[in-house]
């Protein structure tokens, strides 16, 4: 009980003011591994903005920094990684300025985040409602019966059956699809400021992950959620996403809205995994990959990351890397971008 009180405390401390910018800003935002001639940075100089009720698809190839880029927006770096530079402010508080407690009330009230991996982000020892009730009755002040009542209601929007009897169940109980929805009302236990939702559909089927899909959607209207969708999958970037940021080895390539992006990609990267996305128009002909591989965190060249995979690369991709070019609408990093230089 004394747990409850404490963080209701340390939340209304650092609790946002009515009126004040919501949404999220991100600036030059780097982690760093390791100390001295050893470290080494997974992510690099990453800005951008989401304003409430807007959602940024947050796109790459395995090992890009997706979820590297999620842990440090929650202070939740694995052992041996700090955020080395930038600036993260949701609304008006600066988060990387943060005691570790107004950051665990912040993360807890503010932030949602479906995690990647939901077996292992479930705790095997306690029951579902214990687990989507405890930050309601911590960050939210609300007693015991009434987060019951509302894991309840969670439950049942995230199409959880017979959810009345499933409240008391363990993790192990359910299956895979089902942790996951287990996962998503614990996200939205609190109504977060900013939802982030790292691959939160991969173990549902496509009906189900519609569905899922456009209830957070449809929260979002409902509470202005700024949400950070990150996925694989460009196709339900292009059907959810307003803007997209496409990230390879750490850095970003390009940014811009997902109408700009759809229309007219202009990073070589960007172009090559749109071009590896099966389309119903084009049966018969050959998906193309991308040869090779992105470099490891410890190797990362000095000029253009992509340069050793890229087909327009020249011998001044590997110089440099190359400056940013265009809006703040629509941006990419190439000297050789898709439809020529502006
Ligand atoms: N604990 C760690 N210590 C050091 N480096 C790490 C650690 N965890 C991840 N990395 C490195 O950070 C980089 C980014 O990893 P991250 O998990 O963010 O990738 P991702 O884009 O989410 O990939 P995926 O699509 O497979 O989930 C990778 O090069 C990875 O090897
Ligand atoms: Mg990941």
């Amino acid at each position: 009980m004394c747990l409850v009180k404490d963080c209701w405390h340390v939340w209304r401390g650092v609790n946002m003011k009515a009126g004040e910018s919501s949404g999220l800003q991100v600036r030059n935002l780097s982690v760093t591994f390791g100390r001295g001639r050893k470290a080494f940075q997974v992510i690099e100089d990453l800005s951008f903005d989401i304003a409430a009720g807007e959602t940024l698809g947050l796109v790459g190839e395995s090992g890009s920094g997706k979820s590297m880029t999620a842990a440090a927006l929650m202070g939740l770096l694995p052992w041996g990684g700090r955020v080395s530079s930038g600036s993260v402010r949701l609304g008006e508080t600066e988060m990387t300025r943060l005691s570790n407690a107004a950051l665990r009330a912040v993360r807890g009230r503010e932030i949602g985040m479906i995690f990647q991996n939901p077996l292992s982000s479930l705790n095997p020892s306690l029951t579902i409602v214990q687990q989507i009730a405890e930050p309601y009755c911590l960050y939210c002040g609300a007693s015991i019966s009434a987060a019951r009542t509302h894991a309840l209601k969670l439950l049942k929007e995230v199409g959880v059956p017979d959810a009345e009897k499933r409240l008391d169940d363990y993790p192990h109980q359910f299956s895979g699809g089902m942790r996951q929805r287990v996962m998503i009302a614990m996200a939205l236990a609190c109504n977060p400021r900013l939802l982030i939702a790292d691959e939160p559909t991969t173990a549902l089927d496509v009906i189900n992950q519609a569905q899922i899909l456009r209830l957070i959607q449809r929260l979002q209207k409902e509470q202005g959620m700024a949400v950070i969708f990150i996925t694989h999958d460009l196709s339900l970037v292009a059907e959810y996403a307003h803007k997209v940021m496409v990230l390879y080895a750490g850095k970003t390539v390009e940014q811009g809205s997902a109408e700009d992006f759809f229309q007219a990609p202009r990073h070589p990267y960007s172009q090559a995994l749109l071009n590896a996305i099966p389309r119903l128009m084009s049966v018969g002909k050959r998906l193309t990959d991308i040869d090779g591989l992105p470099p490891r965190p410890q190797e990362f060249p000095r000029g253009c990351r992509f340069a050793e995979r890229c087909p327009a690369m020249t011998p001044e991709c590997l110089t440099a890397y190359p400056e940013r070019t265009g809006t703040d609408a629509h941006h990419f990093f190439c000297i050789h971008p898709v439809g020529g230089a502006a």
